[in-house]
């Protein structure tokens, strides 16, 4: 079939780890936006994070798809890095750097193992809740006294508790710092990988993919260090 011939060449590779790596960039902006609401109150997180949750099919048929296009992702970028490795023999590595790669382009591998690892821990500490299980009990008593019968989870007092501990502050800190230091070069390669390769961009991807990574991480990390500063609290 031409499609999976096309899906199985190195630019087809490219352009899956391209597409599945705009998607989880796509996750990650909106997750900021979502997070930032932490800065209206509880009420307003605490209703965003209900909302998400509202139907089970709903959260666990988006929990599966970014699970998969994650792992696509993964999968493609090792046997890309596989592919060029054995294309580039014996070529010595200073020279092959010469050809315009950056501190970014050559550490991604390390930092998308560290970024994997830091999500990973993310998970267990707000959505498992096993790093501090008394997340788990945390409840919106607002909520619970105008919908008589109800309840709902208080993750606004969650992520005050999580980040109240320093060095947590400091491990989400430098996790998103690495996420954003790997999306830099990720943003600039995307382009490349839908077609993009003229020489003359190349400068204009740059400033594009740092940008976007210095807004993600002002962004992000600005929720535990506003925590941890008193700024938000309980
Ligand atoms: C300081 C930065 C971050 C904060 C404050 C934060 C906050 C949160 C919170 C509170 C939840 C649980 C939501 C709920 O239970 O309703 C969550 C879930 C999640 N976060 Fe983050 N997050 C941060 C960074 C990141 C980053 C960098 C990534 C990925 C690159 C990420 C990926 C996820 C994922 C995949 C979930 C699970 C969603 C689900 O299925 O329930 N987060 N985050």
């Amino acid at each position: 079939m031409p499609l999976l011939k096309f899906l199985r060449s190195t630019v087809g590779l490219k352009f899956i780890v391209g597409l599945t790596g705009a998607a989880l960039f796509a996750f990650v902006i909106i997750h900021m936006v979502g997070n930032l609401q932490i800065f209206l109150g509880p009420e307003a997180l605490n209703t965003y994070a209900q909302f998400l949750h509202a139907s089970p099919e709903v959260i666990w048929g988006f929990r599966l798809g970014l699970g998969a296009v994650a792992i696509v992702h993964i999968v493609g970028t090792i046997t890309l890095t596989i592919r060029n490795r054995a294309a580039r023999g014996s070529e010595p590595y200073a020279e092959y750097a010469a050809y315009g790669s950056t501190v970014a382009s050559r550490t991604m591998a390390v930092t998308g193992i560290i970024v994997a690892a830091f999500i990973v821990f993310h998970l267990l500490h707000f959505t498992v809740q096993s790093v501090d299980p008394s997340f788990l009990e945390l409840k919106d008593a607002e909520y619970a006294q105008t919908h008589p019968g109800f309840e709902r989870h208080d993750v606004f007092a969650m992520v005050v508790k999580g980040f109240s501990v320093p060095w947590v502050t400091l491990l989400y800190v430098v996790g998103v710092g690495l996420v954003c230091f790997h999306l830099s070069h990720g943003i600039e390669s995307f382009f490349r990988s839908i077609g993009l390769t003229n020489p003359a961009y190349r400068g204009v991807q740059e400033i594009f993919g740092t940008a976007f990574a210095i807004i993600i991480f002002v962004g992000m990390s600005i929720v535990p260090i506003s925590v941890l500063a008193g700024f938000i609290h309980l």
